[in-house]
């Protein structure tokens, strides 16, 4: 059973289209995941998925009833964690679960404080306050905040942006212990690995629509590239010229997409040594979500 399903969503801002004609099926206990870079879209979609910004037009249902406003009842049912959240810098954390449960019109008890603190482990900052809070724990109080109805369906966006990533490895645990639990949890992000680690299927997201979807095997396959062969070379752009599709990265790597890596290996070794060029740092690695996004786009995922 879908949880959410969107269809032809679409939200303009003057010439700006900022979600345009985007369908998403989100099932029920299932990690989906919306990756994306800067300005894609994606703040704009969850936040008319949790009613907090008005569509222009599209379908959004929810347990398969069609749901012209978010009302109560899909609230009640729905936690949010928002890409920034103020909180009061004087309250504690024991203050701010107890202030927004009651904004969400649910009781806390001392009992089920600590059992939100304990599932992001906040436990000895339950009597600290807001203003002293680091960024990551800032960042698993708002977590904590988005479980205090108990919600069947988690929206977070960028759970992990700014975390260092033992920080972010912690987050993750915590997602996958939800999900454990039967919860269905939409998160944005702009890291691949972030989607590559947790989510059951991934929506890619650029310029307001979805250009690829799919659980992250059947994107890679889309590539119909088994391997990748990273190196760097002294004289890349001479190499470049002899082999066209090698590629050069950002980062100065050279990149050759190869279907076999034993004959590209020895092609491209045959290549330098008759060119008189050094090749060093030789990885071959796996095609992951950021190479379906540059093979998409011509662009790369992070700016
Ligand atoms: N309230 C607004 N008024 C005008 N333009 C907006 C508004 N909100 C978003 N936009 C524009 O819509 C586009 C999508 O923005 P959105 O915040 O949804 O992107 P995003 O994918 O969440 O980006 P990020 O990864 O930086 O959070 C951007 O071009 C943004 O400038
Ligand atoms: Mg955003």
């Amino acid at each position: 059973m879908n949880a959410i399903v969107v269809r032809n969503l679409r939200k303009y801002y003057g010439s700006v289209k900022a979600v345009d004609g985007v369908d998403l099926d989100v099932e029920e206990g299932t990690v989906v995941a919306l990756l994306g870079p800067n300005g894609a879209g994606k703040t704009t979609t969850v936040e008319i998925m949790e009613g907090l910004r008005k569509k222009d037009s599209g379908e959004i249902y929810y347990f398969g009833r069609k749901v012209e406003r978010i009302d109560e009842e899909i609230k009640s049912q729905m936690g949010v964690q928002l890409q920034k959240t103020a909180f009061f810098e004087y309250l504690t954390v024991q203050e701010t679960i107890e202030l927004f449960a009651g904004l969400y019109g649910v009781k806390v008890d001392k009992k089920r404080v600590i059992e939100l603190v304990e599932i992001v482990a906040l436990q000895e900052k339950l009597k600290s306050k807001v203003k002293n809070l680091s960024g990551g724990q800032l960042q698993r109080l708002s977590f904590a905040v988005a479980l205090v109805n108990d919600p069947k369906i988690l929206f977070l966006d960028e759970p992990t942006t700014g975390l260092d990533p033992q920080a972010r490895r912690h987050t993750w645990q915590i997602i996958e212990e939800l999900k454990k639990k039967g919860k269905t949890i939409f998160l944005t992000t702009h890291y691949m690995e972030e989607a590559e680690k947790l989510a059951d299927k991934v929506y890619i997201m650029d310029h307001g629509k979805i250009i690829a979807s799919g659980t992250v095997a059947q994107l890679v396959n889309l590539l119909e590239m088994d391997s990748y062969i990273e190196f760097t070379a002294d004289n890349p752009h001479v190499l470049q010229r002899e082999i066209a599709e090698l590629k050069l990265s950002d980062h100065d790597r050279l990149i050759l997409p190869t279907s076999n890596v034993e004959e590209s290996i020895h092609m491209l070794l045959t290549k330098a040594k008759q060119l008189g060029i050094v090749i060093d740092n030789v990885v071959i690695r796996r095609p992951n979500l950021e190479d379906v996004f540059l093979n998409l786009t011509g662009r790369s995922l992070r700016d």
